[in-house]
């Protein structure tokens, strides 16, 4: 069998959408302290920078969410779903252990990449379009803050939420977009979600400040990014990366320090940012969570745990569950 080019619809493209995202970015830069959506991290190099960062030996939640898909990829398969989604795919490295069980199970018919990085989409959709020539790959470039209403209809659909990047949406961020999937989702979808768990800080830590800097480059890519999109002119390399732990937010919070005093112009902002040496911008947050506290929000959003897989010495977890309707 030849494969199909995979269909990609794009909706990241509307000047709407890009004008909302600059305009979203100008007013968190004035916040105090100021902050930045995760969005900006992931240009093209920005993605090549996370497929770094889940190659270090200090970054486990990759590793161990990989080996929980292997563990459990029959049990996964054995919903017997039609469509497996996956949002914030990435690369899609990992989601080969699950398309192999899904494929191998005979029902699986299509496989939805969703992510906002387009040409890491495109990437990945082409390869896995060659690699299951017996499924249609059909991405979609959108946020899913925003575009969720774009996946798809049609058949039993699992949306695999992978790599806890649910855990970078800020609470009410995170609440509202459970609401508004569990409103997309029909009664026989099943939702797949990666969670990384709350453990020792000083492993949590390592895992986002590692020895080679990856993660540095990482978080200071989101300026190069900002200064492409909104014409700013930042440093990035007058910023020291910073990731600490806070234990009553019970997430890791990613920041990026002014080694000295610093004038950003940014067009479309009244006045210059300011920052002094040692000021902070926050650019990320990685929640970290327990499987009862995550059972407990999927149930006020409107899921019902069916399953939940836990990595043997508790660094990670998958929870599959269903929409109540
Ligand atoms: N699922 C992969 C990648 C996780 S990194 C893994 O587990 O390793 C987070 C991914 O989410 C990136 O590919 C990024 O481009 C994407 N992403 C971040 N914000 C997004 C948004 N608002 N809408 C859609 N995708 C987003
Ligand atoms: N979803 C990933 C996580 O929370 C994203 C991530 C990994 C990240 N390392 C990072 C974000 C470093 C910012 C900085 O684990």
């Amino acid at each position: 069998m030849t494969a199909a080019e995979p269909t990609i619809d794009v909706h990241v493209a509307a000047d709407a959408w890009r004008r909302e995202q600059a305009e979203a970015a100008r007013a968190s830069l004035t916040d105090e302290p100021p902050w930045l959506d995760p969005v900006w991290f992931y240009d093209e190099h920005g993605s090549e920078l996370f497929d770094a960062i889940t190659r270090l030996p200090e970054y486990y939640p990759t590793r161990a969410e990989r080996a929980l898909l292997g563990a459990h990829a029959a049990d996964i398969a054995a919903v017997d779903a039609d469509v497996l989604v996956e949002l914030g795919s990435g690369t899609s490295d990992k989601t080969t252990v699950l398309l192999d069980a899904m494929v191998a199970s005979g029902g699986l018919k299509r496989y939805v990449p969703f992510d906002v990085s387009e040409e890491t989409l495109r990437a990945a959709a082409g390869e896995l379009a060659g690699r299951y020539p017996s499924i249609d790959v059909h991405g979609v470039v959108g946020d899913f803050h925003h575009h969720l209403d774009a996946i798809p209809s049609g058949g039993r659909r699992v949306v695999a939420f992978l790599g806890s990047t649910i855990g970078n949406l800020r609470p009410d961020e995170r609440r509202r977009f459970l609401v508004d999937l569990d409103e997309v989702l029909d009664e026989s979808d099943l939702l797949l979600l990666g969670i990384d768990l709350v453990k020792d800080p000083a492993r949590m830590v390592a895992a986002y400040d590692d020895a080679t800097g990856i993660t540095a480059a990482f978080n200071r890519n989101a300026l190069r990014v900002l200064n492409g999109a909104l014409g700013a002119d930042f440093d990035p390399d007058a910023f020291d990366h910073v990731a600490v732990w806070d234990p009553e937010e019970s997430w890791m919070e990613m920041r990026l320090r002014a080694r000295t005093e610093q004038v950003v112009v940014v067009p479309g902002m009244a006045a210059p940012l300011r920052f002094a040496a040692g000021d902070e911008l926050r650019t990320e947050i990685s929640t970290k969570f327990t499987v009862d506290g995550m059972t407990a929000e999927l149930g006020e959003c409107g899921f019902a745990v069916e399953s939940t897989w836990t990595s043997p010495n508790d660094d990670f977890a998958l929870v599959l569950a269903r929409p109540r309707c």
